[in-house]
């Protein structure tokens, strides 16, 4: 059978060419905002430079009568906000369109690519089922970008929300050069699979692990224990982070919904910093601290990742041999573990 990796060609004369490697801009939190709400769309000249990405969410969460006042305030947005977007800005400018089986999702990218194709660093596309839905916007873009003389590709970056788009994670992620990233879109995946959760993003008191009685008897059974809350998206994310790694794109944890429970969010986004996320969805301001608090490196670990790449430099610096460090065998592997965090740290610092 001919898959749709079949179809895929090379780019349109004319067409920007994407990057084979990705640059790596700090992207701790995407900032979501309405763009057809006059009083978010009033705050964003504001917040450029206080945050990684600006993200102008034309999707889920936009009323069917905003779409075209969503996708016009974008553009009007895009032209007119000094230091947002492009190559050199501090803060990037990004959209969710609409999703690819949706009345709006064209209109979106004809709409959105000649208008603000010069500031617009990343198309983010839901509900990705499969290579094929990040090939049919590739060739899209690679048309527009053509038509408007732009000389930069805009990028991609898919949200993984599908258990399609899960059972198809590694294809996603190779099926285009123009591939930034994966997010989780958790509540979509949670219909999509059927769990048996209201919630967007997030854990549930209901998914735990109990300590073992201490017997068998009755009054065991029924004696208090402890319980454990287990992380509902351990799966995901980890599929998630693996299949970047492997094609050399980033994963993002995705949005929390529980605006007012910043303890436990700020859980969730170190469960996912710790596993290889390099950010997150902020879906309100306060949000924003909590995830560039969390994808920075902490100056602990960065002075404890330099002592070791100190230590190790010495036996001579091509990674062989191993060093004793406060009681701890540090050899190539813990090294590699530590430039990770070295140059992260540096990149941000840049
Ligand atoms: C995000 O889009 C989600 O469905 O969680
Ligand atoms: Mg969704």
């Amino acid at each position: 059978m001919r898959s749709a990796k079949d179809f895929f060609r090379p780019l349109a004369v004319g067409a920007p060419t994407p990057p084979t490697e990705i640059p790596a801009r700090p992207s701790r939190a995407i900032h979501f905002f309405d763009p057809s709400n006059p009083k978010m769309a009033a705050k964003v000249p504001d917040m450029v430079g206080s945050v990684d990405v600006l993200l102008g969410n034309l999707e889920d969460a936009v009323k069917a009568d905003n779409k075209v006042a969503a996708r016009e305030g974008l553009v009007e947005i895009g032209q007119n906000t000094e230091g947002l977007g492009g190559p050199e800005a501090q803060t990037q400018l990004w959209t969710r369109i609409n999703a690819l089986d949706s009345p709006w999702a064209l209109d979106d990218l004809t709409t959105l690519i000649p208008a603000i194709g010069h500031t617009l660093d990343v198309v983010m596309v839901p509900k990705v089922q499969g290579a094929e839905d990040i090939h049919y916007v590739d060739r899209l873009l690679a048309q527009l970008e053509a038509k408007a003389g732009l000389d930069r590709p805009i990028l991609v970056h898919a949200i993984l929300e599908t258990a399609r788009g899960v059972a198809n994670i590694e294809e996603i992620c190779g099926a285009s050069p123009r591939m930034q990233g994966l997010s989780l879109g958790p509540a979509d995946l949670a219909a999509d699979r059927r769990m048996k959760t209201t919630r967007v993003g997030g854990g549930h008191p209901g998914y735990l692990v109990r300590q073992d009685p201490a017997s068998s008897s009755e009054a065991d059974i029924n004696a208090s224990r402890s319980v454990f809350q287990q992380d509902l998206w351990h799966y995901t994310i980890a599929r998630m982070v693996d299949a970047c790694a492997m094609h050399g794109i980033y994963p993002y944890y995705g949005p929390f919904g529980d605006i007012a429970d910043v303890v436990a969010c700020e859980d969730q986004f170190r469960n996912a910093f710790l596993l290889g996320c390099v950010g997150t969805w902020s879906l309100h301001p306060k949000q924003i601290a909590i995830a560039k608090k969390v994808f920075s490196p902490s100056v602990e670990d960065v002075a404890h990742a330099r002592r070791v790449v100190a230590a190790m430099s010495a036996l001579g610096g091509d990674g062989t041999g191993a060093v004793m460090l406060d009681g701890k065998m540090e050899d190539d592997a813990s090294l590699k573990q530590c430039l990770v965090m070295v140059e992260l740290a540096e990149r941000l610092a840049a």
